[in-house]
């Protein structure tokens, strides 16, 4: 089959498509045939090892050269073949969501992995774009901030893979919602439900006065706490997914001190999948797609979406 191959870490060169032995599965696994992927920032920090919390982002990477030889980590697809012992499929079913080495014609998962069966309403490049972003936002927002309805958030970083999907959720469950973009996303952002945007190369949201927000959800890492503390509720959380040392020390510290809190770490999928298909297929939660490659341009889809001014998701396709 094809694939693509890493084999050191290093710009988008050093992704390389090669013809590699189609995967086999027992008989508590599926093979799925990928038709669909998408580069998100874990894919490009895996690939030029710049991914935060060295060295133990490193050393699980693999501190020398990159232990998983086929990157990719979302996907939408269809299930071949299936072992003996599984239940919950058939063949012919649509999946989505999180599996090694998805960057490849076929892949290999389980009933335990963090798939699901796809959104009816959507196509193979919206199912791949719906993982990453969606299990991330709800994961912070809901699972870890416990949003309520009425509670004023900010969100920096609005028109991104996870951004679009915190504004659109947010929305969900009923906050209210101030957007931060640059000019060429704000009516986006605005028709994702934002009540009220701000233009990063205009203004800068950390130095506003007259509001104040329950959340700020920095989906960019682009702010800090020392500078958005004032800008919290009494009881007001700081969300900031890009986590540092610094990031863990005050989310720990804030923990045991004081009203306003610090929440980093990583996403967790949990029953997340299962929840974001029911919202796309309830038009509660739509897909947005900035580009579509074919997996024979994987170097410029990663080239690209690098740069960190993609909007929504950047698909790979495969046929
Ligand atoms: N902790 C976790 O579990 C977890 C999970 C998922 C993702 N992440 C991290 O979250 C980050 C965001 O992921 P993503 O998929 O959303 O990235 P992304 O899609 O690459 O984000 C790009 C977006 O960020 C916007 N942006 C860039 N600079 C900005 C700034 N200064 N202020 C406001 N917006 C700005 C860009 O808009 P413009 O073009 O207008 O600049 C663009 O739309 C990544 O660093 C990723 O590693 C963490």
């Amino acid at each position: 089959m094809k694939a693509v191959i890493i084999t050191k870490y290093g710009p988008p060169e050093v992704l390389k498509l090669q013809e590699v032995e189609k995967p086999t599965i027992n008989e508590n696994q599926v093979l799925i045939k990928i038709h669909a992927t998408s580069v998100t920032p874990m894919d490009y920090r895996m690939r030029s090892a710049k991914a935060p919390l060295w060295p133990i982002s490193r050393i699980m990477m693999g501190f020398w050269k990159p232990k998983q030889k086929i990157p990719g980590n979302e996907f939408a697809g269809e299930i071949v073949e299936i072992g003996k012992k599984i239940t919950k499929y058939k063949k012919g079913d649509k999946v989505f969501g999180f599996c090694l080495n998805v960057y490849a014609e076929y892949c290999i998962a389980s009933e335990k992995s963090n798939i699901e069966f796809m959104p009816q309403t959507s196509s193979y490049n919206e199912g791949t774009s719906i993982a990453f972003g969606g299990v991330t936002a709800l994961t912070f927002l809901k699972e870890l901030a416990n949003i309520q309805s009425g509670q004023k958030i900010l969100i920096n970083g609005a028109s991104g893979g996870v951004g679009v999907f915190a504004v659109q959720l947010a929305k969900h469950f009923g906050a209210e919602i101030t957007g931060v973009c640059s000019t060429k996303n704000v009516d986006l952002v605005l028709s994702l439900g934002a009540d009220r945007v701000i233009d990063y190369t205009k203004d800068d949201f950390t130095k506003e006065t007259e509001h104040k927000y329950d959340i700020i959800f920095d989906v960019v890492g682009k702010s800090s706490f020392s500078k958005c503390k004032k800008l919290l509720t009494e009881e007001g959380i700081y969300i900031n997914i890009v986590p540092s040392y610094r990031l863990l020390f005050q989310n720990f510290w804030t923990s045991k001190v004081g009203k306003k809190k610090v929440i980093t770490g990583m996403a967790s999928v949990n029953d997340n999948l299962l929840l974001l298909k029911e919202l796309i297929e309830s038009k509660k939660l739509r897909v947005v797609i900035d580009r579509t490659y074919p997996l024979e341009q994987i170097v410029d889809a990663h080239a690209y979406a690098e740069k960190g001014h993609k909007v929504g998701s950047v698909v790979i396709t495969l046929n």
